[in-house]
């Protein structure tokens, strides 16, 4: 009770229950358990970072709504966990999880019992430690240097030109500028585009990080839904008379988190309306690597094929090769591109050389790994989704062609519900509500295949019995096994 004040931000009633999304278990009597889990889950998610100023009692109690005494019981069950701090007078705020003791999923899935079905990522692929032997002997070379690289390490900006080549867009190296991963870049382009105020479309539903980096630099994220399979190019055509976006961001290969891919004719369609309204569009390719059913090289021609001077592309290796290499880039005009260069330097003043070297190394014959790549990625997928018509059957799940994700329907609005009660089942979960601008998507669970087979197997078992479990079906009590992973 007596901690000091923290200087976060404070998230409103409304924004709570929209993070919240449906928390209640149906005809379920423990609201305040149900309450402090869901709350408890948002924390672990990092959507309510340390810091965050809670609402009020009484306005949480309207805006969920729920009775005062739930909610007065919720925040009491979260500060004996130690989730959050209060002080008469300043309200109640969240605190650092990670007490010892606590009965937290937190961290890696290995090792813990824990499978981590949140993050879709996956280990590093094979051959990276033997580009890092490769570019040893060079290592002299580069300590005799400075280190700085504006853009980028020029072998790096080659070799990922080359490779926008190949997929049949020409390009020069000096149209792309390394960054410090996909995000990183899309971050620069938004600061460089957007401002207060602006509105930016987006898919719905769309990358939650993409969302957020919006909202940070206090943009409004404008979301046209996409079609069961494939986008509604018509919905894009109306928002972007009617709200006028500064800017789009779309995910055309392998959407995160749906796996659709315009093909090229709705390309054709999308550049035209972009040209008509000269809306720049910022294109995230960060899963176009992964192809599951045919070879990158001969999908679809990129975005900028069809709108070169309004299209600015991101790339990522953090799905094709490794998260902790932290390597992307932008594709795009070297006049954008020294304007994105001058935003960047208030920010960071260049990517680091080792992990550019490395990567430069690993793309010079990129095509061996990357096919060993998606063979196991497709096993996995296929695994995945025969476990779910075992384990979930009342699911609907469609087979992506590419990306990291099946984007469940589930038969009952209960995400939200799955993911809470997942944790004490020994699985991490994102709900549907992470992936929609404005939460919603309770009938939807992302589920990322990339583990190893025995692991998802494993991981959709025990999904089925939550499933049950939350849809009033099951008896998960009674499963020992299950029970002592928490
Ligand atoms: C669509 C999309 N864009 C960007 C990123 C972030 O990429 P990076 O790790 O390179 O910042 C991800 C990672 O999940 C993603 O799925």
């Amino acid at each position: 009770m007596n901690a000091g004040i923290p200087p976060g931000g404070r998230v409103s009633g409304q924004r709570l229950a929209r993070l919240l999304g449906e928390w209640r278990r149906r005809g379920a009597r423990q609201g305040a358990a149900d309450l402090a889990a869901a709350i408890r889950m948002l924390v672990l998610d990092g959507q309510l970072p340390a810091g965050t100023r809670l609402p009020a009692e009484r306005e949480m109690a309207e805006s969920l709504p729920v009775s005062r005494t739930t909610v007065t019981a919720a925040l009491e069950q979260l500060r004996t966990d130690g989730l959050i701090a209060s002080r008469r007078g300043a309200g109640s705020w969240i605190t650092l999880p990670g007490r010892a003791g606590m009965t937290l999923p937190d961290g890696p899935a290995e090792g813990q019992g824990m499978i981590d079905l949140a993050r879709a990522a996956q280990p590093a692929i094979p051959g990276l430690l033997a580009a890092v032997d490769a570019v040893r002997p060079r290592l002299p070379e580069e300590f005799a240097k400075l280190g700085y690289y504006e853009h980028g390490l020029p072998d790096l900006r080659e070799r990922v030109a080359e490779r926008y080549t190949a997929r049949g867009l020409p390009t020069s190296p000096d149209q792309i500028l390394i960054t410090n991963g996909g995000h990183h870049a899309f971050v620069l382009a938004l600061r460089l585009l957007v401002g207060p105020g602006d509105r930016v479309l987006v898919e719905q539903p769309t990358y939650p990080n993409a969302l957020d980096a919006i909202r940070a630099v206090s943009a409004i994220p404008v979301p046209v839904p996409l079609n069961r399979d494939d986008w509604d190019l018509g919905g894009i055509e109306a928002a972007l008379r009617q709200a006028a976006p500064r800017l789009a961001y779309l995910i055309v290969d392998f959407h995160n988190p749906t796996g659709l891919r315009l093909d090229a004719a709705g390309r054709e369609r999308l550049g035209a309306l972009l040209r008509r309204s000269r809306t720049p569009v910022v294109i995230d390719e960060a899963l176009v690597e992964i192809d599951l059913d045919g070879d990158p090289l001969d999908g679809p021609p990129p975005m900028a094929a069809f709108a070169e001077d309004l299209v600015i592309s991101i790339g990522s290796t953090s799905k094709s090769h490794w998260g902790g290499l932290r390597v992307g880039w932008v594709r795009a005009s070297p006049e954008l591109l020294n304007r994105l260069m001058s935003t960047r330097t208030a920010v960071d003043l260049g990517s680091p050389v080792f992990e550019q070297l490395v990567l430069a190394e690993l793309m010079r014959d990129p095509e061996p790994a990357l096919r060993q790549r998606r063979a196991e990625l497709a096993v996995q997928r296929d695994v995945m989704i025969e476990s779910l018509r075992e384990h979930c059957p009342q699911w609907t799940v469609r087979r992506p062609a590419g990306g990291l994700c099946v984007w469940c329907e589930l038969d009952a609005p209960v995400s939200t519900r799955i993911a809470v009660v997942a944790q004490n089942h020994g699985l991490r979960l994102a709900p549907g509500s992470r992936f929609g601008a404005q939460g919603g998507f309770e009938r939807r669970l992302r589920l990322p295949y990339a583990l190893p087979s025995e692991v998802l197997v494993d991981a959709v078992r025990r999904l089925g019995v939550v499933a049950a479990a939350v849809s009033g079906t099951g008896t998960f009590e009674t499963d020992e096994r299950l029970l002592s992973v928490t």
